[in-house]
């Protein structure tokens, strides 16, 4: 047990939980509608599928994982909005990715979408695929990915908006440097070879460990028939030039042949579970649940984002029988620091009421230190508008303090995991452990919002400064440059805005995924496990990776 019950002081019953609580419940469907909508694109292509006797990719996913076991999925919004996205429909970047249980093992999953514009490759695409690598180096899971795609996105479409720029190429070549990477890492990929993988897909098929082809599905190669004909004039049909019985007794491109999707699942399932089971956590304490609902979670924080939210509301429903040590809770309560339990599981907190001052930065720096030396693995639960600005906090060293505070965050040797429940500004989202500080995990309330400083105050900074440039080149503004300094704040003020917002900021991958707040506590849960178990596995390096000979 960590720490004494904390007394959560939030009215359930009053007007402003109530309306906190419709805001936040229709913010999370607005999150659960983008993923619909995805659902919705791949179940179009259900026809289509069953006519070529394939699973959807969806279908693919649940005869992999474990019956009854959980899924985490990561990025699902990625790309919402973006290129020709429009309302969600082809969002996710063309892939399922998130980590679930393969024959009893965590593992990393990658699902190509290829109901979703041909499960290409595509900006968003590589960006999530890069995303999942960066985890799997962290967290050294087993990476199980269930393969078809049409190959790099050459739509014209796609064209207009220069997917494949000089930037995308080279990010899409860095997923095959570092699948090879992986490899040597010891860290295990196997891949089930669903359908086609041309050109860029075949590498992403055959830098694998392990390849599992499926009769008369596979169509691997460099070429296809279409692209031979127009290079060479060669005629040759797609199973002559990579069906999946060439490759497995031919060319050796695979291991395994299976009959069908199914069975190519069922093999991929066979191989994991010759793989080393998952340590075993031992400095786990029996759990005590919470002593306030998770549903609550709900109700803290308000649209009005000038309204204080208290931290210990949150962690009072998120840890081990609401028992929290703080640290130092004399010393500027503005931000909070403690010890806690979360699924048994060791866990150092910290959180914000309020601007980070030169004492809290301070506060938080020794903190971290703490839980550094104890490797207690850190929690934080963002919600700042950033560090305290001012003559009187100047003077107090405010810059050395705060740059000691993101220097313990980014020094920190234990695993961090952050969300972001509210405001993530300026240097304080970075000293917060946003994505820049490099935490294993970033997850968002649809509350978050993420960005150098709020619009109105950016707004202000733009109205002075050019207010200022006037002054000294003696210009009294006459009515139509008031007019137009008006309509550019305004715009500042809007665009920050939109950039901030949460669901703006997750279609970029500047988090892992928008959580909804009542599932905070299982998550955090798991992917502390998650990255606790990291620092037990022991993968075998080698030089080069494993090749196929
Ligand atoms: N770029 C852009 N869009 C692509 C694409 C590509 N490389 N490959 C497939 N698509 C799109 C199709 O236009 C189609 O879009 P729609 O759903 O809006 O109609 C969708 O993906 C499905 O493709 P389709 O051809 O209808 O399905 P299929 O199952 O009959 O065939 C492929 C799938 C992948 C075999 C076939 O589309 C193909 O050969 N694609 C080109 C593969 C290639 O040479 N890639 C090299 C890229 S470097």
């Amino acid at each position: 047990m960590t720490g004494p019950v904390l007394e959560s002081s939030l009215d359930v019953n009053g007007e402003g939980f109530q309306a906190n609580a419709e805001y936040m419940r229709a913010y999370v469907e607005r999150v659960r509608d983008i993923e619909r909508k995805q659902r919705e694109t791949e179940q179009a292509y259900l026809p289509r599928a069953r006519q070529a006797g394939k699973l959807l990719p969806r279908e693919r996913l649940a005869f992999l994982l474990d019956p009854g076991t959980p899924f985490f999925e990561l990025n699902s919004i990625a790309g919402y909005g973006m290129y020709d996205d429009q309302d969600g429909s082809t969002s996710g970047g063309n892939l399922i990715t998130g980590i679930g249980y393969v024959s009893g093992r965590r593992c990393l999953v990658v699902v190509w979408n290829y109901a979703i514009k041909g499960g290409t490759i595509t900006p968003v695409n590589v960006k999530k695929l890069l995303r999942l690598q960066e985890i799997a180096f962290r967290t050294r899971l087993p990476i199980v990915q269930l393969h078809e795609s049409g190959g790099g996105d050459l739509s014209a479409k796609s064209m207009a908006t220069d997917p494949w720029g000089p930037a995308t190429f080279t990010e899409g070549g860095r997923v095959y440097c570092q699948l090879a990477q992986l490899s040597a890492r010891g860290i295990p990929q196997i891949t089930v070879a669903h359908g086609n993988a041309t050109a860029g897909g075949a590498y992403q098929v055959a830098l694998s460990d392990y390849i599992v082809l499926v009769q008369e599905k596979t169509q691997l190669f460099l070429a296809g028939p279409p692209l031979l004909k127009a290079g060479t004039g060669e005629e040759a049909t797609a199973e002559e030039l990579g069906g999946a019985e060439m490759h497995a007794t031919v060319a050796g491109t695979g291991e395994y042949l299976a009959a069908d999707d199914r069975d190519g699942i069922r093999i991929a399932r066979e191989i994991v579970a010759q793989l080393p089971l998952d340590p075993l956590l031992t400095d786990v304490e029996p759990v005590e649940p919470p002593r306030y609902d998770s549903e609550e979670l709900l109700g803290i924080y308000p649209e009005d984002r000038k309204k204080p939210v208290m931290a210990e509301d949150i962690i009072a429903r998120l840890v081990d029988g609401s028992r929290f040590l703080a640290f130092k809770p004399e010393i500027d309560p503005g931000t909070v620091c403690g010890h806690a339990r979360i699924g048994g599981k060791r866990v150092g907190i910290l959180s914000n009421n309020g601007p980070i001052t030169p004492q809290a930065a301070n506060k938080a720096a020794q903190f971290i230190q703490l839980c550094d030396q104890s490797y207690t693995p850190l929690l934080f639960l963002q919600n700042t508008t950033g560090f305290m600005v001012g003559t009187e906090v100047e003077r107090r060293g405010q810059v050395k303090h705060s740059a000691k505070l993101i220097q313990a965050v980014a020094n920190a040797r234990g695993p961090k995991l952050t969300i972001l429940v509210g405001n993530a500004y300026g240097a304080g989202n970075y000293a917060m452990a946003s994505r820049a500080l490099d935490p294993e995990f970033v997850l968002a309330w649809p509350t978050a919002r993420q960005a150098l400083m709020g619009g109105a105050q950016a707004a202000k900074v733009m109205r002075i400064v050019t207010e200022g440039k006037w002054a000294r080149k003696g210009i009294k503004p006459d009515k139509e440059q008031k007019k137009k300094l008006d309509d550019t704040t305004g715009m500042i003020e809007f665009g920050l805005e939109v950039i901030s917002e949460s669901l703006y900021c997750s279609a970029r991958l500047m988090d892992d995924g928008i959580i909804d707040p009542r599932d905070t506590r299982i998550v955090v849960d798991f992917l502390l496990e998650t990255v606790l178990e990291a620092g037990l596995r022991k993968p075998r390096e080698t030089s080069h990776g494993v090749q196929r000979l």
